[in-house]
């Protein structure tokens, strides 16, 4: 049984202002069926959602459901088999630069040290890295690794590799920010820690942000809206709007209504079997 939770405390009741730098994403009858020899994986089917800009959506959803498939769409890195996708009203028809990528596991080149491997990105875009040196440091203080810029990623642990591929991802500011379980591979602790890392900087950048997670709390503890999705072929089973007070401290996720999100969420899976008690 559940203890007693506390109630929400209403004077945490409205959010920070945000710079509203974020562009909405508009998704289309997206469907993706992968053909090989006489293989045929419906992998999407039917995915139609609207992206306010800046809106925090969490993604949830089964194994093979789907998800990392439809953020390589959205990203333009592959493309549908049938469907559209519109990023600030533009057609996405080729990999879209203008936004950030996290992935589970934070791919940072070993033979550069954390700051310069926040820069690469820069680099990469052609711009002048030199520029951007106060910027991440800033950014890599308010992930808790101002201590560490000058380290190589091999002298890191897991939890601060990923901070650094967090701040790598938005050091040029992109009003899009794709994650594909970016917290899969940490621990409990660490993995809190970076949710509410994510969501200070989010609440001051304000970048649309699409977060694809197995965590039915975590998705509940970011996300303005969560999308369950089905097992394969994945659809949109639900779509939950979260309304909880932000920043989401300690007595929103301990709440009731927290709780119940999370009970909703919990029983839609268990319809389809995806959880089986
Ligand atoms: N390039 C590909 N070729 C063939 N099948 C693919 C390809 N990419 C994905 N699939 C299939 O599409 C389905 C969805 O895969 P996807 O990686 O999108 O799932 P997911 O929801 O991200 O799963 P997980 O939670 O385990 O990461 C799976 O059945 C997978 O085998
Ligand atoms: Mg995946």
């Amino acid at each position: 049984m559940r203890s007693e939770s506390p109630s929400l405390p209403e004077a945490a009741g409205q959010p920070p202002p945000r710079q509203g730098t974020g562009v909405p994403v508009e998704i289309s009858g997206i469907a993706q069926i992968f053909r090989r020899a006489d293989l045929e994986t419906r992998a999407l089917e039917r995915i139609d959602l609207s992206v306010k800009p800046g809106e925090f959506v969490a993604v949830v959803g089964p194994s093979g459901c789907g998800k990392s498939t439809l953020l390589k769409i959205i990203a333009g890195l592959l493309e549908p088999s049938s469907g559209t996708v519109g990023i600030a009203g533009k057609r996405v028809s080729g990999p879209h630069t203008d936004l950030g990528i996290v992935f589970q596991s934070p791919v940072l080149l070993d033979w550069r040290n954390i700051l310069d491997n926040v820069l690469v990105q820069i680099d990469l875009r052609g711009g002048n890295p030199a520029a951007y040196r106060d910027k991440a440091r800033t950014l890599l203080a308010k992930v808790g690794l101002a201590e560490f810029e000058n380290r190589m990623p091999r002298e890191l642990s897991g939890g601060m590799r990923q901070r650094t591929a967090i701040v790598r991802a938005l050091i040029h500011e992109p009003p899009l920010l794709l994650m594909d379980e970016p917290f899969g591979a940490l621990d409990a602790l660490t993995r809190e820690q970076m949710r509410i890392d994510l969501e200070k900087l989010w609440l001051e950048r304000g970048q649309t942000t699409f977060f694809i997670t197995h965590g039915i709390s975590e998705a509940v503890a970011l996300a303005d809206r969560v999308i369950v999705m089905t097992p394969r072929p994945g659809r949109i089973e639900r779509i939950l709007e979260i309304d909880l007070p932000r920043p989401r401290h300690k007595d929103v996720i301990t709440s009731r209504r927290f709780a119940d999100y999370c009970d909703e969420i919990t029983e839609c899976f268990m319809r389809h079997g995806v959880i089986q008690y």
